[in-house]
């Protein structure tokens, strides 16, 4: 069969239900433990046949007005990596990304890009490499590739390279980006310098999330990482208790921030607290038929 021309992938924005830090580590990762939903939120990314690797990223949608196309390297990273794997001939591709996941942001829009990217040059270029080979390429490129390319919900541990799926019941979910970025580092760094303490046993809102429990589930939510993102950014905690006075189930902030994601309890509720909090848009997580 001859290889297609064109393909083209969705890359899921996702949400950590929660985010436990277990502690820092000899070689400057931190070992985790975490649920990690992809959301309706996505960006596109189309790869085509050319002569030589381009990358090109357009902004779309409100959500993604501060794109900064050098944040956008990891596509071009994921690429570079499959073509060694994929041996042959020097390879090219236009892969061209349209973004509409916020940046830096927490909701792993970067590591959403290089896992579609791999994906689909892996079809492109038929080089046919099984889902564990991408996996460990994934690895290489970023901590949350690895969840990125499984596309479906899954727990993640070691530094997010160890994922195993958890089927989980599709929810209404609230997401309120800011327009400053968190690196992950600093927030590691902060938990760090905090004195950071793992959080409790999740048992209880994996459960939760399994059954479809949103009102457990919505008290359940947890991150270690936001009190100490919530020190440097008030913000976070502001935004956080708007959404709870406007009657969220719960709400948290995801990965290493600072977006806030709500959880509602049906998609009217989660139509009101986006209005109640400006700035916010609806999501389902994970996709489809919430
Ligand atoms: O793997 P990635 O390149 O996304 O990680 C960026 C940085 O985030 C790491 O260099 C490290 O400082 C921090 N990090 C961490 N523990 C993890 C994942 C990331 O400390 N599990």
């Amino acid at each position: 069969m001859t290889p297609p021309r064109s393909v083209t992938r969705s890359a899921h924005a996702k949400v950590n239900v929660f985010l436990r830090v277990l502690g820092a580590r000899a070689d400057g990762y931190h070992d985790l433990e975490s649920l990690v939903l992809p959301l309706s939120l996505a960006d596109r990314v189309t790869v085509t046949d050319a002569d030589r690797l381009h990358l090109d990223v357009q902004a779309e949608g409100a959500v993604a007005e501060s794109v900064d196309a050098g944040g956008m390297n990891l596509a071009l990273v994921a690429a570079l990596a499959l073509a060694e794997a994929c041996g042959g001939p020097a390879r090219g591709a236009e892969i061209r990304i349209a973004k509409r996941i916020p940046v830096a942001a927490g909701l792993g829009g970067g590591s959403a890009d290089a896992a579609a990217t791999l994906l689909a040059l892996n079809e492109l270029w038929g080089c046919r490499l099984e889902l564990d080979t991408l996996l460990s390429i994934g690895e290489r490129i970023g901590s949350d590739v690895p969840a990125m390319l499984a596309n479906e919900p899954v727990m993640i541990r070691g530094r997010g390279e160890r994922i195993a799926p958890v089927s989980v019941v599709s929810t209404w979910w609230v997401v309120h980006p800011f327009d400053f970025p968190t690196r992950s580092p600093d927030a590691f760094r902060w938990w760090d310098e905090d004195g950071g303490v793992a959080g409790h046993d999740p048992g209880a809102l994996v459960a939760a999330a399994e059954a479809g429990n949103v009102e457990l589930l919505g008290h359940s939510l947890f991150n270690d990482l936001e009190p100490c993102v919530s020190r440097r950014h008030p913000e976070v905690a502001e935004v956080k208790r708007a959404f709870l006075g406007a009657g969220a189930l719960g709400a948290i902030m995801s990965g290493s921030g600072p977006t806030v994601v709500a959880l509602a309890r049906h998609v009217m509720n989660a139509n009101q607290l986006a209005a109640a909090v400006p700035g916010s848009f609806v999501v389902s997580g994970p996709p489809g038929a919430a």
